[in-house]
């Protein structure tokens, strides 16, 4: 399945990089409708910029772009109640005082720019070089400026990430308040390991941390619908991006490190803000019943 390896690089429109683009486009869509579960207004500026079939799917020019189909309608609802339930977890966050932000996989996360952050507020992004570039460039070209100091840290999180981000001025004697949205299914399990282990070692207690996570495909499952040829070539590509691991379920890791920890299941969330469930059985019920969004605060 998975085509990965260990010191893979990509930019915004390859590889990895380009599921930021594909989220961003997601939220995009959302922002368009009527009753928006949540709006970052600069997802549509990073498809136009990112130009091609990011920007189409803006336009409704490509009918086959997977975020125009059925399964696509349930991805745009995911990706915008996923938004909505972090956005709420950083102003509360923000409430309480924690005033060291870490983006992990920041990717086109746009919340240094659009989020409103207490005066002294650090936002630490880390994401891979050439994706950290393009989302400079396009806001510096776009003519925004960030809600809070904003600093990027280039780099693999499957390397010495913790070194990096204390080399850039982060505090681990204070509080700080962490994200890892649409990143732990692009970890090998060792690194989804080095990443909670590394989180916990530099969160002072009152930290907080937000992951979302899933739970991995069974193969089998995946190669029965593969010889039946139901896999699609979107599937085979994201099949190939994905790991497919899980080190631990995240509210148990947590807890078991002295964090108090509360699991959201994605579909559960989606019904009670009002969105319709896909039927069961279908491929974009199993995508949302997989899924969970988990946050903890340290005591
Ligand atoms: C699906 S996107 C999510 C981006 C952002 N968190 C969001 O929700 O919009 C996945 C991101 O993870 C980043 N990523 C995945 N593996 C990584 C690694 N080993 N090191 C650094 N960044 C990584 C990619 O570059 C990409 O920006």
């Amino acid at each position: 399945m998975s085509s990965r390896t260990d010191k893979d690089t990509w930019d915004i429109s390859t590889s990895v990089g380009q599921t930021a683009l594909f989220v961003a486009a997601a939220r995009a869509l959302e922002a368009q409708k009527p009753d928006p579960l949540a709006v970052d207004r600069y997802a549509e500026v990073f498809c136009r910029a990112a130009g091609g079939d990011a920007a189409a799917a803006l336009d409704d020019a490509d009918a086959d772009f997977p975020l125009r189909t059925e399964w696509g309608g349930h991805f745009v609802n995911f990706q915008g109640a996923r938004t909505r339930y972090f956005d709420d977890y950083f102003q509360g966050v923000a409430q309480a005082g924690v005033q060291q932000i870490v983006l992990l996989a920041a990717g086109l996360d746009s919340r240094a720019y659009r989020l409103s952050w207490p005066a002294g507020t650090v936002v630490y992004e880390l994401d891979r070089p050439r994706v950290l570039q393009f989302k400079r460039e396009t806001m510096d070209s776009h003519g925004d400026t960030p809600t809070a100091e904003r600093r990027e840290i280039a780099i693999d999180l499957r390397d010495d990430w913790p070194q990096a981000l204390r080399s850039h001025g982060f505090d681990p004697s204070k509080p700080s308040a962490w994200i890892a949205e649409g990143l732990l299914i692009y970890l090998p399990a060792a690194a989804q390991e080095q990443l909670f282990a590394g989180i916990d070692a530099l969160a002072a207690p009152g930290s907080f941390v937000a992951v979302e996570e899933a739970v991995p495909m069974d193969r089998e499952v995946f190669e029965a619908k593969r010889a039946e040829g139901r896999v699609s070539g979107q599937e085979t590509e994201f099949f190939s991006l994905v790991y497919n691991e899980q080190h631990a379920p995240a509210e148990q890791w947590f807890s078991e490190h002295g964090w108090t920890a509360t699991t959201t299941g994605l579909s559960g969330y989606i019904h009670q803000l009002g969105r319709e469930l896909p039927g069961p059985g279908t491929d974009a019920r199993h995508m949302l019943d997989s899924n969970s969004l988990v946050t903890a605060r340290k005591e």
